[in-house]
């Protein structure tokens, strides 16, 4: 809330929109309301108007997350997974509310990074936008000075201009470290609510880390991190090509939070980038395939499309309808089923993932689970997984995939059978599984990502219950 605001006039501005059954205010770096309205439609009445939008209001408007659909489709025996899958996605995927303040937060922190560079323009990247974000997912961005630099722009012939230059650095890594460095600064002395500011400069990609406590997102800043933009725009195409693969690698990512393959805190886990290449990989070696290889795109690009960063070959089509399809029919529980096998015999050990040429290709090096990064093709972007990690993430694609077998046998190890009180299709294989040496994370029960499914499969349980009496 505005500093200036007081309580009645605040909640009377609100009742505009209709009654109020609840509020709170709070003080944390500012004022926030958290209001509750008596109807929903006055969130849409409020929201139109926009001008007193609080982050606590764009949160509670997250509250209307479809999780009542996930059981209703359970008569129809053939769709009830697809249906699932759908849920899932439709629950945990980034509302447009969530979206917007993710762009808020980026144009705030413009507003900060000015001060030194007024022109530049600070995007997000990384799931935020690729399509695949859960709700709850860091907020990468990137410090783009590509505007003011003058690099990419035509000087003109005659007149005056104003440039910037650089003063000598050995590197362009050490230039952007120092832009980080002081931008980083700058936030942790005057960014409004950013708290916990690290700079993390000696990275592989030199960051910024902080909490942005208005909006609770974990944010990370980063410069000079092109190839990631496209990365992120690549994956952005795919998942728009067929509605299918935004819905597998969503699920594949819940399936991998739910049992630990994945983790917020840095370590020799699979990322989930690695991931969402591994599901693209698989779409690509489906007969017919699902989605084309990198290469294919590349074929397909107009001149205009041309990109090379830093002598890596980025280009790939940006008309989406150049794109041929095959007519690949199979069903999304068919491709989860495909995904759990495929990857329960894939030869790790000596072969390579590479979504360029849509076949795996003799590891070029040695590292437990090797994929070729997209476009910097002599970089392993999973070089960070160690050997146990792997083990876990194939033995439980062996469970998983087995459990799946279950529906067509039926066994009382199933899919849940037509008890109703047990999760059954898709809420199984996201349950803690058996699995020699998957238990071994024992930090496991306090992640808050496995709380958020356990209390879907709660609420999963309790809906089967209501729809019995
Ligand atoms: P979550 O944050 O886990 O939801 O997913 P994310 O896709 O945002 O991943 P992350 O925050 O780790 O990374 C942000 C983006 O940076 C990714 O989407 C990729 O575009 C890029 N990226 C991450 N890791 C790598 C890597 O190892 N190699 C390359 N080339 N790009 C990466
Ligand atoms: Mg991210």
């Amino acid at each position: 809330c505005n500093s200036r605001t007081t309580e009645k006039k605040f909640l009377k501005y609100l009742s505009r929109h209709g009654d109020i059954k609840k509020h709170f205010f709070y003080e944390s770096y500012g004022i926030y309301a958290v209001v509750e309205f008596a109807n929903r439609e006055s969130i849409t009445s409020l929201l139109e108007r926009q001008t007193h939008q609080t982050n606590s209001l764009a949160n509670s408007a997250n509250h209307k997350l479809p999780l009542q659909s996930m059981n209703s489709y359970r008569d129809c025996p053939k769709r009830r997974i697809d249906q699932q899958i759908i849920s899932l996605t439709e629950a945990y995927q980034l509302t447009e509310e969530n979206s917007r303040l993710r762009f808020l937060v980026c144009s705030l922190l413009k507003d900060i990074a000015a001060a030194y560079f007024p022109e530049c323009t600070i995007r997000p990247f990384g799931s935020s936008v690729n399509g695949f974000g859960k709700l709850g997912c860091d907020l990468d961005m990137f410090l783009d000075l590509d505007g003011i630099s003058g690099r990419n722009l035509k000087m003109p012939k005659s007149g005056l201009s104003l440039e910037y230059q650089m003063k000598r650095a050995n590197s362009e890594r050490a230039v952007t470290q120092s832009i980080l460095s002081v931008i980083g600064e700058c936030v942790e002395q005057f960014g409004a609510g950013c708290v916990g500011v690290q700079k993390i400069l000696n990275a592989r990609c030199p960051l910024v880390r902080f909490a942005h406590q208005p909006s609770g997102f974990q944010c990370d800043l980063t410069a000079n991190n092109r190839v990631a933009m496209k990365s992120t725009e690549l994956l952005y195409l795919y998942g728009e090509l067929d509605q299918r693969v935004r819905c597998l690698v969503f699920t594949v990512r819940c399936w991998a939070r739910a049992h630990g393959i994945t983790s917020s805190i840095p370590g020799a886990w699979i990322t989930n980038f690695s991931l969402t290449v591994m599901v693209l990989f698989f779409l690509q070696k489906r007969s017919p395939p699902i989605i084309p290889t990198l290469d294919q795109l590349r074929d397909l690009a107009g001149p205009a499309d041309k990109s090379v960063i830093e002598g890596n070959d980025c280009t790939f089509v940006s008309d989406f309808s150049k794109i041929p399809l095959h007519s690949n029919t199979e069903t999304l529980e068919e491709l989860l089923h495909g995904f759990f096998e495929f990857y329960s015999t894939f030869a790790f050990s000596r072969m390579s993932i590479n979504i360029r040429k849509g076949k795996e290709q003799n590891k070029p090096e040695v590292a437990p689970l090797h994929i070729q990064n997209p476009f910097e093709t002599s970089l392993n972007v999973s070089k960070n997984v160690n050997a146990t990690q792997l083990d876990r993430f194939v033995a439980l694609c062996q469970e998983s995939a087995w459990l799946f077998q279950q529906i067509e046998t039926n066994t009382p190890r199933g899919l849940g059978g037509n008890d109703t009180s047990t999760p059954w299709g898709l809420a199984s294989i996201l349950l803690p599984l058996n699995v020699a040496g998957v238990k071994s994370r024992k930090k496991k029960r306090h992640e808050p990502a496995s709380e958020r499914i356990k209390s879907l499969l709660e609420s999963l349980k309790n809906k089967n219950h209501q729809k019995k009496s």
